[in-house]
Formats: structure tokens, C-alpha cells, sequence
């Protein structure tokens, strides 16, 4: 049975265990909510690599043999320093679905939803200029996206007038994907599609989320690594924890 640490700076990195688990049912993991410290969006990349230094040594310290990096910020800022820092554990990380859209885009425009850290950070930068040729790609922070969530306001009026401040220049740019680059925002998937659709109802707007194919790429790791996934007839288990607040992290997990 692999023991399989996932962590964030909330309960954002959810929206990947969600899709890690329909692949990985039987394992164990343990989930560690950085909330003491959320959100990472507005941290330097020093603070964000110090917090994923000490949430990967707890995460070492029971037992993970593999740590999934639930969080495009951090990902960002601090995955090369991890990997550096435990050189024997394999550390899986997120990536903003820039090509499929790129490859799949009508109107040549496709736009991204990050935090301010990761539309700066130059792995998203490198992974954009790779793909991007010919298109347009029109970025944006979902502001006020991660508090929303936090804070469990998954829908309604107060979810919908602040997703449309930050959709609505993606849509009257003419995009017709969105991409969602930061954990927290697939919990808003179904506002960002109401809204996408109220502002151009002509147009079809396609909202990816890269968290399945991230748990393929777990998958691929664990295989590459020679670490077996839990037979039939395993129970999987999930420990959550949190550096602050855990009640955000129990009512997404009610959710998910
Ligand atoms: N869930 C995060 C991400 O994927 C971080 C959000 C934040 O803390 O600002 O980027």
C-alpha cells in the first residue's frame, strides 16, 4: 500500500485528491492544509519554499513516500527547491493546462485563472511562451476566488458577481477555454460556467482543469518507481490535517 502526502495552502489541493482517488482509491494518504498561512497567492517565493519545506518534512517524517504538490503557487515558487532539498522522494506538482487549450482554441484566445504568484512565476511563464504560438492568452487572478472557497460559498449571488469581475475580461477577450490554474477554483467550476455562458451565450466555453491529468501523471510516477498501488480488497484511508483553521478543510472534504 503506498502512503501518498497531498498539500496546499488550503483545501484547494482537494480538487486533485478528488481526482487522484477515482484513480487510486485503496491507498493512504495524508493531506496537510497550509491555512495558517493561506493564501499563498501574494507570498514571496522564499516564504512559499520555507512552508513547503516544513509541510514535506512532516509529510516524510509519516511515512509519504510520494507528495503531491496540490497547489499551482507553490508548484511554482518552491517544486525545484523540493526536489533539490529530499532528492529520494518523488514530488508530483501541478501545470496550468495551457496546450490542450492552445491546441484546441476556435477563436485563437484561451484564458488563464491563477494567483498573481503563479501568473509570475517563471515556470508558468516558460510553459505559456512553449505552447502559445499564434494564440492569445489572456491571464487573470480569480480575486477573491480562494477566500470564497475557504469560506464555503461554492454558489450564489456573492459567488457569482465576484467570479464574473475576474471571467468577464477572459470572455470579452474572446476566449473559448478557460484555463484554471490555481487548486481552489474547480470548486467554482459551475459559477464560472454559468457566468462564461451569461456573458457570451453564443459562444461555447470550455473550462479545463489540469487535476486528471495530474493524477495520471501520480499514477505514472508510482509506476516508473516501483511503487505498487494497494491490491483489491484495501481499505484507502485520508488524514487531514491543517497548520490553522481545519473546519474549511472538513466542509470541502464533506463535498468532494
Ligand atoms: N490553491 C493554490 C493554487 O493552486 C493556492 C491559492 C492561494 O493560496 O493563493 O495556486
Amino acid at each position: 500500500m503506498a502512503k501518498i502526502g497531498i498539500f496546499d495552502s488550503g483545501s484547494g489541493g482537494l480538487s486533485v485528491y478528488r481526482e487522484i482517488h477515482k484513480l487510486l482509491p485503496r491507498e493512504q494518504y495524508v493531506y496537510v492544509s497550509d491555512s495558517a498561512y493561506c493564501p499563498y497567492g501574494g507570498r514571496t517565493r522564499e516564504e512559499i519554499e520555507y512552508r513547503a519545506t516544513v509541510i514535506s518534512e512532516y509529510l516524510i517524517g509519516m511515512g509519504c513516500e510520494l507528495i503531491v504538490v496540490a497547489c499551482n503557487t507553490a508548484t511554482a515558487a518552491a517544486i525545484a527547491f523540493l526536489r533539490e532539498k529530499f532528492p529520494s522522494v518523488p514530488f508530483i506538482g501541478m501545470e496550468p493546462a495551457v496546450k490542450p487549450a492552445a491546441l484546441a482554441t476556435k477563436t485563437g484566445v484561451i484564458g488563464v485563472l491563477a494567483t498573481a504568484g503563479t501568473l509570475k512565476a517563471s515556470k508558468y511563464l516558460d510553459t505559456r511562451d512553449r505552447f502559445s504560438d499564434g494564440i492569445k492568452v489572456i491571464e487573470h487572478v480569480g480575486q477573491g476566488f480562494v477566500e470564497l472557497v475557504e469560506n464555503g460559498i461554492l454558489e450564489g449571488p456573492e459567488a457569482e458577481s465576484t467570479v464574473r469581475e475576474s471571467v468577464a475580461p477572459l470572455v470579452e477577450s474572446g476566449a473559448d477555454f478557460i484555463v484554471l490554474g490555481c487548486t481552489h477554483y474547480p470548486f467554482l467550476r459551475p459559477v464560472i460556467e454559468k457566468v462564461a455562458a451569461e456573458l457570451a451565450p453564443d459562444r461555447e466555453i470550455t473550462v479545463i482543469d489540469p487535476a486528471p491529468a495530474v493524477a495520471r501523471q501520480l499514477v505514472n510516477v508510482m509506476a516508473q518507481k516501483n511503487i505498487p498501488s494497494s491490491p483489491e480488497g484495501e481499505e484507502g484511508s485520508i488524514d487531514l490535517y491543517a497548520s490553522g483553521d481545519l473546519e474549511s478543510l472538513r466542509r470541502i472534504y464533506k463535498l468532494i
